[in-house]
């Protein structure tokens, strides 16, 4: 089973996924949050540069995601990302924003099924490296998926990554499995699944259901159990120790990054961690008001130090610190 770490913008940068892979491991491949796509003759910019270290770090493959609607674009950057050595460039037409949609990229592509299929058969034809796709199942209703899906079918992508939900669903509901299940049926290249899998139990049932599964990618669970990918390969669970180690590698890669902006970082991750103690809202109430770094190390620290770890950590639902 291969299990991957889901692009989420703000969370799962080369932060996170090196420290990831120092203190956990368990993830064979990592997708970067989506990257600003450079105009057709430029580079990337400087925030996009510093996800681009290389196509493996510390022994996880690493997938660049873009979000763009412009296949010049697309080909320019997948070109770009040849030359610096990746095997894979990944499209994104999962998010929801409203800005974004608006622009016809991410989800808002799901609503132009032809545009999207010419879009796709030109980049797969110029593109110099494999094309995968992460995508949910259209914009407002799960039976805009046909189309879509018989569009994919067409193309010749190396991979198809489901987030079975519409874009109106944005994070809510029950991702809409049997979606998935066609998806595997009927798609002539690897399929891999995405959404809720926030406990082992939740991948037996996934598997029992859809035995055919090869491919998992884990955004939130990873976040609320970042032993989970270890465990769900029969390795052990969550330990203090490596909690905090990985906490601290996550600090200190932050605040080289953004200096005492890193609280903030560090604070949208607790949101997620804080799921990791057998009390996530005294985690809550010990980290949301902590300002400056000192404050906050030393927040961080009773709760390492002080609270006790859940015996089954898991994302329930909805952040800690929204
Ligand atoms: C804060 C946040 C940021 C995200 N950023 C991205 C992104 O950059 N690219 C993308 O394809 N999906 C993005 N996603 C969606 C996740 O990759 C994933 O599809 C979603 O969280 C469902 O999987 P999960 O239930 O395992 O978390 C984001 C989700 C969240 C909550």
């Amino acid at each position: 089973m291969i299990f991957s770490l889901a692009p989420m913008e703000g969370i799962t940068g080369h932060v996170f996924r090196r420290a990831h892979a120092r203190c956990f491991g368990g993830l064979s491949r990592a997708y970067t949050p989506f990257l600003a796509t450079p105009r057709v003759g430029r580079g990337f910019g400087r925030r996009a540069l510093a996800e681009l270290a290389g196509p493996v770090e510390e022994g996880v493959e690493v997938v660049p995601q873009l979000l763009t609607a412009d296949a010049d674009e697309f080909v320019w950057a997948a070109g770009l990302l040849a030359r610096m050595g990746y095997r894979e460039v990944n499209l994104n037409l999962g998010c929801p924003s409203g800005t974004v949609v608006s622009k016809g990229r991410g989800a808002g592509f799901l609503g132009r099924p032809e545009r999207l299929e010419a879009f796709l058969l030109d980049v797969c034809g110029r593109s110099p490296l494999p094309v995968s796709v992460k995508t949910r199942l259209g914009m407002d209703d799960d039976a805009e998926y046909d189309r879509l899906l018989d569009a994919y079918c067409r193309c010749p992508l190396a991979e198809l990554v489901v987030h079975p939900r519409v874009r109106a669903d944005l994070y809510a509901g029950r991702p809409r499995w049997e979606a998935y299940g066609r998806t595997l049926a009927r798609a002539p290249f690897p399929v891999a699944y995405n959404g809720d899998v926030f406990c082992t139990g939740d991948l037996d049932a996934l598997l029992a259901a859809w035995p055919a599964t090869r491919h998992v990618m884990l955004g939130r669970g990873l976040l609320a159990n970042p032993a989970l990918a270890r465990q769900a390969s029969g390795g052990a669970g969550l330990s203090r120790a490596e909690l905090r180690r990985f906490h601290d590698e996550l600090l200190e890669g932050y605040v080289a990054e953004m200096g005492g902006n890193a609280v903030g970082r560090m604070k949208e991750w607790w949101s997620y961690a804080g799921r990791s103690f057998e009390d996530p809202m005294a985690v809550r109430r010990a980290v949301r008001k902590a300002r400056g770094l000192d404050e906050y190390a030393a927040a961080a620290g009773r709760v390492l130090d002080g609270m006790r770890l859940s015996d089954d950590p898991r994302f329930d639902g909805r952040p800690l610190l929204g």
